[in-house]
């Protein structure tokens, strides 16, 4: 089996869709290992979102993370980290297909950083990092 970290973002908490997030992802039959509210320290932000550093939506990014409290879990299952992120939908939550978490609940805000929901981690390699910062 296989670990991964979800968020779910500022923007999923404040709009009160961490239900309807966490449903898709039990319904798809992962397993909640872990799960807890945090509002993290900006030196975390910095640390998870390390390899966006010096891009023009970093600043924005850590300022949207900052702005309320994110649901990070802990994820299992086989292939939870590939599978998570075809439920997630693509970055940009215009184009991101119906069905998708970020495709049904996202839009365009107009803002300097895209308000997309959530966060999976993209490789192992990421998975056990980033569960590292979190968890
Ligand atoms: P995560 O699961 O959150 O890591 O999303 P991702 O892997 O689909 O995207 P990526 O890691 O490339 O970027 C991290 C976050 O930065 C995204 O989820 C967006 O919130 C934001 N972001 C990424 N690319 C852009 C962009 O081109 N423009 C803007 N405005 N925001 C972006
Ligand atoms: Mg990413």
């Amino acid at each position: 089996t296989e670990e991964t970290l979800v968020l779910v973002k500022p923007d999923g908490v404040a709009r009160g869709l961490t239900g309807a997030i966490l449903a898709r992802i039990e319904a798809k039959g992962y397993a909640l290992v872990d799960i807890r509210l945090v509002e993290p320290e900006r030196a975390t932000l910095e640390q998870h979102y390390a390899e966006h550093e010096g891009k023009p939506f970093y600043e924005p990014l850590l300022e949207f993370m900052l702005s309320g409290p994110s649901v990070a879990i802990r994820l299992a299952g086989n292939r939870v980290i590939e599978g998570f992120r075809s439920l997630a939908g693509t970055t940009d939550p215009t184009t991101a297909a119906p069905g998708t978490i970020r495709g049904d609940f996202g839009r365009d805000w107009g803002l300097a950083v895209q308000q997309n929901l959530v966060h999976g981690s993209d490789s192992p390699e990421s998975a056990a990092r980033e569960l590292a910062i979190w968890f």
